[in-house]
């Protein structure tokens, strides 16, 4: 079969990056987390005080900004650099999730990173995830999911994961930082999560990772 483009969008903390990383691996495919470079991009524009509000600044700012997947041998995946220092851990960081999703809902900055996304498609055999990937990124590709889980099963996966490198975090503070970035992600004016019209639904709530790998692969398998 040819190589194809497989996007996956959805809510924040629904499993799409654990989906996306079994099916690239399954398939040969390189994994995009798409959401890695929204916030490599809140890190910078932290670090260096930039006012995201202010359309020169965000340009000087991003002209000054180069992100990059690198594979890591150790960790057997890609990982994001940003001007050549692995951000991959940083970047999970309660403060960077906390202002990740004002700072990309930016358009000047939601025009850098697809431009970039859309280049790192060019050779399919790509699995992307993030919120508008099926919507404006890849309108045209062959495969497209949208996730969704129930909320108080999100927070708590999101809980255990950033629990075990910040255990002073509160499940009420990872509930409202989920609830947050739902709200601004799907009203935003540029781009806004939705499904695609052409997306299949896979709600995760009472699946296992493999019982979601399952269901995926059998749709790349219908595509034949
Ligand atoms: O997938 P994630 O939680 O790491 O994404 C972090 C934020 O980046 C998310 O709250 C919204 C934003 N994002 C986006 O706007 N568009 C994408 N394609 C991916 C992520």
């Amino acid at each position: 079969m040819n190589k194809i483009i497989i996007t996956i969008d959805g809510w924040s903390s629904c499993g799409k990056s654990t989906l996306a990383k079994q099916l690239a691996k399954k398939l040969g495919y390189i994994y995009i987390d798409s959401g890695a470079m929204y916030r490599a991009i809140t890190l910078y524009f932290l670090r260096n005080h930039i006012d995201w509000t202010n359309d020169i600044s965000v340009s000087d700012a991003l002209s000054n900004i180069q992100l990059a997947f690198i594979f890591n041998h150790e960790s057997n995946q890609y990982e994001i650099h940003l001007n050549h220092e692995n951000v991959e851990w940083l970047i999970r960081d309660l403060v960077v999730a906390e202002k990740v999703s004002e700072i990309a809902a930016v358009g000047l900055i939601r025009k850098f990173a697809v431009a970039q996304q859309q280049l790192m498609g060019k050779e399919k055999g790509i699995v992307m995830d993030g919120r508008d990937i099926g919507t404006t990124v890849f309108p045209d590709a062959a495969l497209k999911i949208f996730m969704t889980a129930d909320i108080l099963i999100r927070v708590e996966r999101r809980y255990k994961e950033m629990h075990d490198k910040n255990p002073n975090i509160t499940l009420e503070e990872v509930k409202n930082n989920l609830s947050h970035r739902d709200y601004i992600d799907s009203n935003r004016e540029v781009s806004p999560l939705k499904m695609a019209k052409d997306a299949i639904l896979i709600d995760n709530s009472h699946l296992n990772m493999e019982e979601q790998l399952t269901i995926a692969l059998q749709l790349v398998e219908n595509l034949v």
